[in-house]
Formats: structure tokens, sequence, C-alpha cells
């Protein structure tokens, strides 16, 4: 993906208008993580049925107008996915379906990643489950730093 410097069309569409803005009551995992550096909080809400895939997902965020786009995005992106396949939606994933971001706002993406790790950390504690390659949510994303970043970065 080469470097962008500008939101896409597709960032605007989904800050403009976002998918998925809201809450689940008795959701089967909810999670919150937020990033010290810019104070903005994500909280998310998954919907799983008893085959363990993911039948809705919800957000809401204190955050800026990339972290609302990515997890507009992400929110579309992990529903209907099974609980193993909500892994692969990443930061990376979101940044791609949404045709790039701004090198600086990529910190944003890993909030909606995050935050769907974390709703799916609480679901798998829960259900008494390991779900491959999923780790307990840490409180600040800049604790990972494991991040995707663009090229040229
Ligand atoms: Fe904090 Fe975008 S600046 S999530």
């Amino acid at each position: 993906m080469s470097q962008v410097t500008e939101y896409s069309d597709k960032v605007m569409d989904h800050f403009s208008n976002p998918r998925n803005v809201g809450e689940i009551e008795n959701a089967s995992g909810v999670g919150t993580v937020g990033n010290a550096k810019c104070g903005d909080i994500m909280r998310m809400y998954l919907d799983i049925d008893d085959d363990r895939i993911v039948r809705d997902a919800k957000f809401k965020t204190f955050g800026c107008g990339a972290a609302i786009a990515t997890s507009s995005m992400a929110t579309e992106l992990v529903k209907g996915k099974s609980i193993e396949d909500a892994m692969t939606v990443t930061n990376k994933a979101v940044m791609e379906a949404l045709d790039g971001l701004p090198p600086v706002k990529v910190h944003c993406s890993l909030l909606a990643e995050q935050a769907i790790h974390a709703a799916l950390w609480d679901y798998a504690q829960k259900e008494n489950i390991v779900i491959d390659g999923l780790k307990p949510p840490v409180n600040d994303i800049e604790e990972t730093e494991e991040y995707y970043q663009m090229p040229g970065e």
C-alpha cells in the first residue's frame, strides 16, 4: 500500500455515516480500551451465538474521526465471522478495507482491533474457552507497540 496523506472516500463515508454505533444489551462480550496518549476510548459489544458466530457488533467511542471510521469498518468486517476468523480483523485488515489511513492516524485503527480483542476475551472468559492467538487485553494500547505501521512510517 502506498503512503496515504489524505482521508480516502471510504474513510470519509464511514466517518460521516458510521455503521453499528450503539450498545448491545446483554452482549456476549464487551471490551473497552483506551489510548493514553490521545485520551481516546473505544467500547465494543459483540453478540455471539451458540455456534460461536458473531451475529452483531456495535461500538461507542470517545475517539477521533479515524477511530470512528475504523471502528465502523471493523464492526462491518467482524459480523458473520466465527470467533477464530474475527481474529483476522486486524488494524491492517481494517485499514486496507478503508483504502488506507494517513500515517499519523494509523494508531487510531488499533483501538478498534484491540476493542474487538477485549470483547472476545470477555466472551472467552464467560464461556471458559480459549481463542487461538488471543491475549489478555491491555488498558493502554500504546503498551503493545506491535501494531501494523504503514510502510515508510
Ligand atoms: Fe486518538 Fe485517533 S487520535 S484514536
